[in-house]
C-alpha cells in the first residue's frame, strides 16, 4: 500500500513546500501554512489503462453555453449572461458582507422560472435560513433548504434531486468525514470542492460555493480554491456603507472585471441599475476641495466623487491619507501638484476621500485628485457641472485614458456639461457627445483654465 505524503500549503497564496515556514516566500505572509494530506492513491487507479477519445476542433460542438436565466439582472451581468450548466462558481466576500443574502435571493428567482433550488447551509439552521428568506419576501415554492455539513450527503442529496441549482453556504463549514482534517483546513477545501466540481460536470448542475475571505483567522481562504473552479465573484463592501460591489476576478464563461452593484436594505440586496446617479446624490452645493471623475468599472463607466482637504500640519511628517484611492499614487500627485505648480504642500496634510465607499484603482482619476487638491488649498469651488479625466505624468503632463468616449456620455446622461480632458485624446473624440469637452495639455493648464 503506497504511503500518504504530506506537503504543507500557504492558505493565502497556494504556495506549497514540504515543511510548515513561519513566513511565506512567496506572500509574506505570516503563520499561513496548513499541513495538506494527500491522500495514498487507491490500487484500482494504476490497474484502469482503457484510452481516451480526443476530439478534433472541427467536431467539437460549439453552440454557446446552455445558460440558464438568473434573474437578478446585476449578478447575471457579472456571471456574463446566465448560470452554464456543470459551471463550478466561488463566491467570496468578508463574513457578514451579504453573501448568504445576496445567494438566497439569487436561488429564489431561480427557482420561481427554472425549477428546483437547493440551498445548502453548513452555518445556519433550516428555521434560520427560512426566517431570514421569508423575512427578505422570498417564496418561491421551488427553494429548498438544507442544514449539513457532511459533503458525501450533500452531494447524494443534489444528485438525487436533480436541482437545477445547488448552492453550498459555505465550503468552510462542509467536511469529508473520509479525510483526516479539520473543516476549514486546506485539505478539506480542497477535497470538498472537488467532489463538487465532480457532481457538477457529471451531473450538470451548477454549483455555487460560498468562501468567507479572512485576512489574519485560521479559517483556509478562498484562495486556494481558484484554480479549481470556473468561476470566481467576489462580494465586496465597506462595513458602514450600504453598498456592496460583486466583481469577477475569474471566468471561463465570460468577461472578467464586470461590476454589479448592489445596496444592503432591510429587505435584502437591491440592485442599483444606475450607480452614478447614487454615488453623486449627496453631493452639495459647490464646495473647494470636490471633483467628479469617471472610472471604468469593468466595462461600465461609473462617476465618482473625489473630495480632497488640505490642512496645515502639526506633524513633522504632514499626513497623507487616501479612502478609496491608491496611497502611492496619492503621494505622486501630491508631488507634482507642489513641484510643478509650485503649490507648497510640505506643511499641509492631505485627506483624499472617494465618496460613497468607492474605490478608484485608475491613473485617469490623477486629475480629478489634483484639482480636489488644489481647489481645496486655494479655497475655490469648481464648476458642479463639470468632470475631469486624466492621468498625470510626473512632468504635469496629462495623458490619455481608454475609453473616453464611453466615459463623457455617461457625464452627459447625468447632466454634467463640461469635462477636462487630456489634450492628447480630444482630437479623436466626436462632436455629438452632449457636452464640452474641453483639452489641457497639463495640470497647470487645467488649474489655469479653472481660474484657480
Ligand atoms: P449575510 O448575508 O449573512 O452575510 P455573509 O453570508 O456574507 O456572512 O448578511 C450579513 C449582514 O447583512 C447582516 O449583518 C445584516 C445585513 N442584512 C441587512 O441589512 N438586510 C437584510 O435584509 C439581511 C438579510 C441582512
Ligand atoms: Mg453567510
Amino acid at each position: 500500500m503506497p504511503k500518504a505524503r504530506s506537503e504543507f500549503l500557504c492558505r493565502e497564496c497556494g504556495y506549497k513546500n514540504p515543511r510548515s515556514l513561519g513566513r511565506c516566500p512567496e506572500c509574506d505572509a505570516w503563520g499561513s501554512f496548513d499541513e495538506l494530506l494527500e491522500r495514498a492513491p487507491p490500487l484500482a487507479s494504476v490497474v484502469r489503462v482503457a484510452p481516451a477519445r480526443p476530439e478534433r476542433l472541427s467536431e467539437i460542438e460549439t453552440s454557446d453555453f446552455h445558460r440558464l436565466p438568473v434573474g437578478v439582472e446585476e449578478f447575471a451581468r457579472v456571471l456574463g449572461g446566465g448560470l452554464v450548466r456543470g459551471s463550478l462558481t466561488l463566491i467570496g466576500g468578508d463574513p457578514g458582507v451579504g453573501k448568504s443574502t445576496l445567494l438566497t435571493q439569487v436561488a429564489n428567482q431561480v427557482a420561481r422560472t427554472a425549477g428546483e433550488v437547493l440551498y445548502v447551509s453548513g452555518e445556519e439552521s433550516v428555521a434560520q435560513v427560512g426566517m431570514r428568506a421569508k423575512r427578505m419576501g422570498l417564496n418561491a415554492h421551488n427553494l429548498l433548504f438544507l442544514s449539513e455539513t457532511d459533503a458525501d450527503i450533500i452531494v447524494e442529496t443534489i444528485r438525487s434531486s436533480g436541482a437545477c441549482l445547488a448552492i453550498i453556504d459555505s465550503i468552510q463549514s462542509v467536511m469529508a468525514s473520509d479525510v483526516e482534517a479539520l473543516p476549514g483546513s486546506v485539505t478539506q477545501l480542497r477535497e470538498c470542492a472537488l467532489r463538487f466540481l465532480q457532481l457538477a460536470k457529471s451531473t450538470g448542475t451548477p454549483v455555487f460555493l460560498v468562501g468567507h475571505v479572512t485576512k489574519d483567522g485560521s479559517i483556509a481562504g478562498p484562495k486556494v480554491l481558484e484554480h479549481m473552479v470556473d468561476t470566481v465573484l467576489y462580494l465586496e463592501g465597506e462595513r458602514f456603507n450600504q453598498y456592496r460591489l460583486l466583481r469577477s476576478t475569474k471566468n471561463r464563461f465570460g468577461p472578467t472585471r464586470e461590476v454589479g452593484v448592489f445596496e444592503m436594505l432591510g429587505q435584502g440586496l437591491v440592485e442599483v441599475a444606475n450607480p452614478s446617479a447614487v454615488f453623486l446624490a449627496e453631493r452639495g452645493a459647490s464646495a473647494p476641495g470636490s471633483v467628479v471623475t469617471v472610472a471604468m468599472e469593468g466595462a461600465r463607466p461609473i462617476l465618482e466623487e473625489i473630495q480632497a482637504l488640505v490642512s496645515k500640519s502639526s506633524l513633522a511628517m504632514p499626513r497623507r491619507t487616501a479612502t478609496g484611492f491608491d496611497a502611492n499614487r496619492l503621494h505622486l500627485v501630491t508631488a507634482v501638484v507642489s513641484r510643478r505648480l509650485g503649490v507648497p504642500l510640505y506643511d499641509q496634510d492631505v485627506y483624499l476621500n472617494v465618496v460613497g465607499g468607492l474605490r478608484v484603482d485608475e491613473p485617469s482619476a490623477d486629475l480629478a485628485a489634483a484639482l480636489a487638491i488644489v481647489s481645496s488649498v486655494r479655497d475655490h469651488p469648481l464648476p458642479t457641472d463639470m468632470v475631469a479625466v486624466g492621468e498625470i505624468g510626473l512632468s504635469g503632463e496629462l495623458r490619455g485614458v481608454g475609453q473616453l468616449e464611453q466615459r463623457l456620455r455617461e457625464a452627459t446622461k447625468l447632466g454634467f456639461s463640461s469635462a477636462l480632458v487630456p489634450h492628447s485624446a480630444a482630437q479623436r473624440l466626436p462632436h455629438n457627445l452632449g457636452l464640452v469637452a474641453i483639452p489641457v495639455a497639463t495640470l497647470r493648464d487645467a488649474v489655469r483654465t479653472l481660474g484657480m
